[in-house]
């Protein structure tokens, strides 16, 4: 074991169901070995402001099965800056702090690059419902949102088929198609709009078109909002167009990020808690927990950073093929 005795947990960027399970999981696997645990609330803000308190087994009760993170979350630009690094690395020195977990997205775990870099130790858990962070199958929240889309989804074509409409659905996802290919794969979406696949308004009209001329009795199109149109250009061109079907559109929004987290989610981010206090005993830092098949590995976090996870094109094919 490494002569770790203070550890410290914080969750960065935008907040995913399931983060509440992982910070459960670090402070309780901390205890269990003996070490000091303290919260760091509001992410990379809270860290320089120094707003970091202990925690105990008690405070993190009662907390698995609820969304959001009890810690906070914040976005800090000016956590890209040196002197502002500086800064947060201070503040973890006069708390006597000797080991970080920060789970977050892409940006968040750029952060932590940036500390280990200038020697703090530190291990990432990816919490983001986009699923762009390369080298792990899932990221903490992924599958939660995907089974709020889903259920979303599912509402939208019952009112859909009552009336004969096209309904366009807008999905998270940053620059990243996950959560549209899946939730299109999943609830047997007529079209799919990808970042990684651009599609012009004609290609998407002739789609819809062709729904309504097959009989079918409403049309779904899901639009991931990084997708090279957008949605409210996409209403009107169809309205204009006349192509049969009504039209109506949905932005989910937020709703994808809050919620319950499913079983998956919560296993996901215990396992993942418990893999990174373990890491940072073992005298690791600069590394990912990341899952790989079934089993919770490390990756180093100079890899994963500025890498774009590639959608499956497997996938990709089913679509097109069950799409008919
Ligand atoms: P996410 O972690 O969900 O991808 P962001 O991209 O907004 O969300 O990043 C969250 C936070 O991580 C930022 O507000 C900033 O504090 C920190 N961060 C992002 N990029 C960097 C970077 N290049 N260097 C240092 N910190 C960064
Ligand atoms: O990264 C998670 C995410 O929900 C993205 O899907 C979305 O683009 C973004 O965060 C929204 O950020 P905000 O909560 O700042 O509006």
């Amino acid at each position: 074991m490494g002569n770790i005795n203070r550890i410290a947990v914080m969750t960065s960027g935008g907040d995913s169901p399931g983060m509440n399970a992982g910070i459960r999981a670090v402070v309780r696997t901390g205890i269990h070995y003996g070490l000091e645990v303290y919260g760091i609330r509001q992410a990379y803000l809270g860290l320089v402001n120094g707003d970091i308190e202990r925690m105990d087994a008690r405070d993190v009760g009662g907390i698995i099965q609820q969304g959001g993170t009890i810690l906070q979350t914040a976005r800090m630009p000016e956590f890209k800056e040196e002197s502002v690094q500086r800064k947060g690395i201070r503040r973890l020195n006069e708390h006597g702090i000797d080991g970080l977990v920060v789970i977050g997205g892409d940006g968040s775990l750029t952060g932590a690059l940036a500390l280990h870099r200038r020697g703090v130790k530190v291990v990432g858990i990816p919490g983001s419902i986009d699923n762009d962070i390369w080298g792990t199958a899932s990221s903490v929240g992924v599958d939660t949102a995907l089974n709020t889309i889903l259920e979303s989804i599912d509402r939208l074509r019952d009112t859909a088929s009552s009336h004969e409409r096209v309904f366009l659905v807008e999905v998270m996802g940053r620059q990243c198609g996950y959560l549209a290919m899946n939730a299109g794969l999943i609830t047997g979406a007529e079209v799919v709009l990808l970042p990684e696949e651009k599609t012009t308004m004609e290609e998407l009209g002739e789609a819809v078109e062709e729904a309504y001329l097959k009989g079918k009795s409403h049309a779904m199109v899901i639009i991931a909002e990084g997708a090279n149109l957008e949605t409210i250009d996409i209403a009107t061109y169809l309205e204009q167009h006349d192509i049969g079907f009504e039209v109506r559109a949905t932005i989910l929004g937020h709703v994808q990020r809050g919620g319950r987290p499913t079983a998956f989610d919560r296993l996901l981010a215990t396992r993942f808690g418990v893999a990174a206090v373990e890491a940072l005993l073992e005298g690791k830092s600069g590394v990912m927990t990341a899952l790989e098949g079934r089993d919770i590995v490390l990756r180093e976090l100079e890899e994963v950073i500025g890498k774009q996870r590639p959608l499956n094109p497997h996938l990709f094919e089913l679509s097109e093929i069950l799409t008919r």
